[in-house]
């Protein structure tokens, strides 16, 4: 069949058009700017036929490829990881904001999925080390793969841990953390596409806030004195957030994305500005 024929058959999933071009350059092996133009080119049915049959039992489009873009980069994924989601470049946004002048800054990054954070930020900021924690070796297997992807092994540390059961002797000036944080009573109401994402990468206990509390609780054994958390949120949990900061009298801002959704929580020590 053709590239327009494909996309005929595929209009019924509404996917994204970002998507639909994807799978096209990746059926014809050609580069995603070079998939509008190839409507007439012919895609090997067998090949097509497979991908269809993927679609139809929801498998996401990322899996199907093994990529998705992630601010301006193609991450590695596969079904061990996360997908990187385009709201997770608010995170990404607010840290270089903050930091793009500063200098030989060591990052956490905690639940590091394939690295999509820690490794954008790597090449974003002046960041002398890097550790990117996961408590799934598949994962952390994936972002091996990425690093090495875009030639920057180099001063990154790949912990496999428990973050709930994690201590430390080393502290940091920026921790990115985005959690899962789905309440186990709203995993029912998932599409079925996210359902085929790791379980442990979405639901959290405690209605899913349990690992904001147990990292605000670290803050002192994780953040250096001038030391920052940037944690992404979902949609409802900014005031619980706030809230356990100021149990451990922590400073917290949000920051909304652009659906204006409390997306992103900033946490200091301080009042002082950052
Ligand atoms: C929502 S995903 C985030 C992935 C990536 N940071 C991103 O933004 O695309 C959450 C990640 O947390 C990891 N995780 C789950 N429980 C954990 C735990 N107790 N300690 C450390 N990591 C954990 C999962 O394996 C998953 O990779």
């Amino acid at each position: 069949m053709t590239a327009n024929q494909f996309i005929k058959r595929v209009e019924k999933y509404n996917l994204p058009f970002s998507q639909i071009y994807d799978l096209i350059a990746f059926m014809l092996n050609i580069d995603y700017s070079e998939a509008k133009y190839a409507s007439d080119k012919e895609i090997d049915d067998d090949r097509a036929e497979h991908i269809l049959y993927q679609l139809e039992n929801k498998e996401p489009c990322a899996y199907i490829t093994g990529r998705r873009e992630f601010y301006g980069r193609e991450f590695i994924v596969n079904r061990n990881t996360l997908i990187p989601r385009v709201e997770t470049e608010i995170l990404v946004e607010e840290v270089i904001k903050r930091y793009k002048n500063a200098e030989k800054i060591e990052l956490i990054d905690i639940c590091s999925g394939s690295g999509a954070i820690g490794l954008t930020l790597m090449h974003e900021i002046n960041i002398s080390f890097l550790t990117l924690l996961d408590i799934d070796e598949k994962s952390l297997a994936v972002s091996k793969q990425n690093a090495e992807k875009f030639n920057i092994i180099k001063n990154i540390e790949f912990l496999c841990s428990d973050i709930l059961n994690y201590t430390t002797e080393k502290k940091y000036d920026i921790v990115v953390c985005n959690p899962p944080y789905i309440a186990e009573n709203e995993y029912c109401f998932l599409q079925e596409e996210v359902k085929k994402e790791p379980y442990h990468a979405l639901v959290a206990e405690d209605n899913g806030l349990v690992f904001y509390k147990k990292i605000l609780s670290n803050f002192e054994i994780l953040c250096k004195s001038n030391g920052v958390i940037f944690f992404e949120i979902g949609a409802y949990q900014a005031p619980s957030v706030i809230d356990y900061a100021a149990a451990y009298n922590l400073y917290a801002e949000c920051v909304k994305d652009y659906s204006g959704n409390d997306r992103v929580i900033i946490v200091k020590n301080s009042k002082r500005g950052i």
